[in-house]
């Protein structure tokens, strides 16, 4: 199934390859400091269409668009003051900004809708293909509709490897999880979409003034204002049981006996023996280092045939309250 033949390192002649392939229209996926992304021209329709199609994605869930700068975005949407003073502060970085657009981007993009999600990445390889280009690069994470997002380039060789022309192989995401998105549509109500690495806490100091989280809404699919983000999401084949950081599940010494059953903890446990389905996010339960690890150890045991897996959440704070978001959408049934 594993198709790596595709996978390139990330050399000057490599990336004039893949900055040629997306200049013709094809799709190629592309490190970010975040997660691993599926590009294309969404200046282009056709390119734009494949981008959803490869994934499988369904045509109501609006993409991210990425510009090497704040000047590029500006030519396509509706600057404003908070955007400028988050770009200052945040870009580039892991923020996504939901602002009005111009008629420039093609309704395909956004799903028809009248605004659309930007970025500014900081990877030095996307940077360096997006320098490339003349326009922009329209990037949704490189994963199969509805599965654990991809951390590493092995990730996507082996889910989408075989419909796509290229991977860039960027080595282990920063980051781990997806950018923040905050709505900027009105500016005197700003509304975080999705929590990501730059926190709550630090955009409510930044714009001084209270953000309000319409991020429980979309869980519970009562607000459908970042469509995309449905409550059953970064689903691993596993089925996933969450239980309280801190503590150990209930069921734990049963669990350890039982072949297909793995436990996942924020930090290594103290308690000996470790069973073999014993496995931990980091050495020291730094919230970080438990982001960035998180995709990929699930995919990991996702792989080695677990079919239950009993994970740790987060203290509810920082970058804790985006990865237990994420728990809780792998969780959903
Ligand atoms: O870190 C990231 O943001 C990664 C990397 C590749 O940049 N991208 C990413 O894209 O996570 P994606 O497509 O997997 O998630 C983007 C989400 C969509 O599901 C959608 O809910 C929201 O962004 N979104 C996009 N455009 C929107 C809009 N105009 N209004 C509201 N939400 C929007
Ligand atoms: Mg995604």
């Amino acid at each position: 199934m594993a198709n790596h033949c595709n996978v390139y390192i990330p050399t000057e002649a490599n990336l004039d390859l893949c900055a040629q392939l997306l200049r013709e229209g094809n799709v190629v996926s592309v490190p970010t400091e975040t997660v691993y992304g599926l590009a294309g021209n969404p200046l282009i329709e056709e390119s734009a269409r494949k981008i959803f199609t490869v994934k499988g994605r369904p045509f109501i869930d609006p993409l991210i668009v990425h510009f090497p700068n704040v000047e590029t975005v500006a030519k396509h949407i509706e600057i404003n003051a908070t955007v400028e003073l988050l770009a200052a502060k945040f870009w580039p970085g892991p923020l996504t900004m939901v602002v009005k657009k111009r008629d420039s981007i093609p309704d395909i993009v956004t799903a028809g809708l009248p605004s659309v999600a930007v970025r500014v990445p900081r990877h030095p390889i996307f940077r360096s293909l997006l320098e490339r280009l003349d326009f922009p690069l329209a990037a949704p994470s490189a994963n199969p509709f509805g599965y654990v997002s991809p951390t590493l380039a092995s990730h996507v060789a082996s889910t989408l490897g075989e419909r796509i022309p290229a991977v860039l192989d960027g080595g282990p995401c920063e980051l781990g999880i997806e950018s923040t998105i905050i709505d900027l549509r009105d500016p005197a109500n700003p509304a975080i979409f999705r929590h990501g690495p730059i926190t709550q806490e630090a955009l409510t100091q930044a714009l001084g003034m209270n953000i309000a989280d319409h991020t429980a809404g979309v869980l519970n699919n009562k607000a459908k204002a970042a469509p995309g983000l449905l409550t059953k999401h970064y689903s691993p084949r596993a089925q996933v049981y969450l239980f309280k950081c801190g503590t150990v599940p209930r069921r734990m010494r049963e669990i350890t006996h039982q072949q297909t059953q793995a436990v996942v903890f924020n930090e290594k446990p103290t308690f000996e023996p470790l069973s073999k389905h014993t496995f931990w996010l980091s050495e020291d339960g730094c919230a970080e280092t438990v982001a960035r690890n998180l995709f990929e150890l699930i995919q990991r045991l996702d792989q080695q045939g677990f079919d239950k897996l009993y994970v740790e959440l987060s203290a509810d704070h920082g970058i804790g309250k985006a990865i237990n978001d994420r728990l809780h959408r792998a969780a959903a049934k």
